[in-house]
């Protein structure tokens, strides 16, 4: 009688486990493992990613670039794109002849910035793009530099969604457009303390971080996309090279340059390496007196 009660006991047991595995490494990406099984799942991952996602033009102009440019205050605006994975924002804009800005791209997995890097090519040798290998919720920038901040599919995959969009408000300029999106449905519910509803989403945005206008939108499946503006009047930022806007590591000074494929700090002297795929190798670089920590 008891064998066969072991049996299927053992039957449920092994399944539980394997739908909380799922459910672990699949539905929620390795958020709930801590950002190194995040970041190591996309390395494994980033190969696929443009196959699997298959984005095509003709949408992500419609709901991206041409939208995101229209609400610039300028053509020749400073963009941060936080999470930017294999560059589909950067991408899409570059796209656009009357975008005449700069991007400055972050991401912490290196195998998703190696493919963005094959695609802007032509963009990083003309320095109007620059892909960092950087976490989104230290951004080594001052407050205020951005005209337009956008983090795309990844929020939820953050240790801390909340610190990220603290970052993100931090670094754009009063007045300037953020564009987020924001998880929906189903899968929002598979991952809990991740995500918010469109309403609660809204509030925290205009309560909590004091941006207004908030407009949010269908977008993919599982997705909307939510656009707002920090609250405030600033000139707009307008394209300026990387080194007028990073802080040095180990300083934290604006101080700097680009020197064959390294970048190094006036201030102190602290090197920072550039990958042979024009990637900012700035999570790996050896601070001695680290300010800005990871
Ligand atoms: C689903 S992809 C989205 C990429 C891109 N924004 C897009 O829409 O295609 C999520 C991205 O978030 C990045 N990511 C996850 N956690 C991160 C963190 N803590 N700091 C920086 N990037 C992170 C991953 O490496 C990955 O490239």
């Amino acid at each position: 009688m008891g064998t066969p009660l072991v049996f299927i006991g053992m039957l449920v047991s092994i399944g539980l486990v394997g739908l909380l595995f799922w459910w672990l490494i699949n539905t929620t990406e390795g958020v709930y493992l801590g950002r190194r099984v995040v970041i190591w799942l996309y390395d494994r991952y980033a190969h696929r990613y443009d196959r699997t996602k298959e984005f095509e033009t003709a949408y992500e102009t419609a709901y991206l670039s041409r939208p995101l440019l229209q609400l610039l205050d300028t053509p020749n605006a400073l963009i941060l794109d936080v999470a930017t994975g294999t560059g589909r924002l950067p991408v899409t804009l570059f796209q656009r002849p009357a975008f005449t800005g700069k991007i400055v791209a972050v991401d912490l997995s290196r195998q998703m910035l190696t493919r963005a890097a094959a695609k802007l090519q032509y963009e990083l040798h003309t320095n109007r793009a620059y892909l960092l290998h950087c976490p989104a919720d230290h951004l080594p920038f001052p407050d205020h530099t951005f005209e337009a901040v956008t983090i795309l599919e990844a929020l939820e995959f953050m240790p801390s969604p909340e610190a990220v969009l603290r970052e993100i408000q931090r670094v754009t300029r009063p007045g300037g457009v953020v564009l987020i999106s924001n998880r929906q449905g189903r899968e929002a519910k598979l991952l809990p303390g991740k995500t918010m509803t469109n309403e609660r989403f809204e509030r925290y945005l205009t309560e909590t971080l004091g941006f207004e206008f908030v407009e949010i939108q269908r977008w993919q499946v599982g997705y909307a996309l939510v656009w707002a503006f920090k609250a405030g009047d600033a000139p707009p930022t307008t394209a300026k090279p990387l080194g007028e806007i990073w802080r040095c590591p180990a300083c934290d000074q604006t101080a700097l340059t680009p020197q064959n494929n390294q970048w190094v700090c006036e201030n102190c002297g602290q090197v920072i390496l550039v990958g042979s795929d024009g990637v900012i190798e700035l999570f790996s670089a050896k601070v001695d007196r680290p300010m800005a920590k990871y």
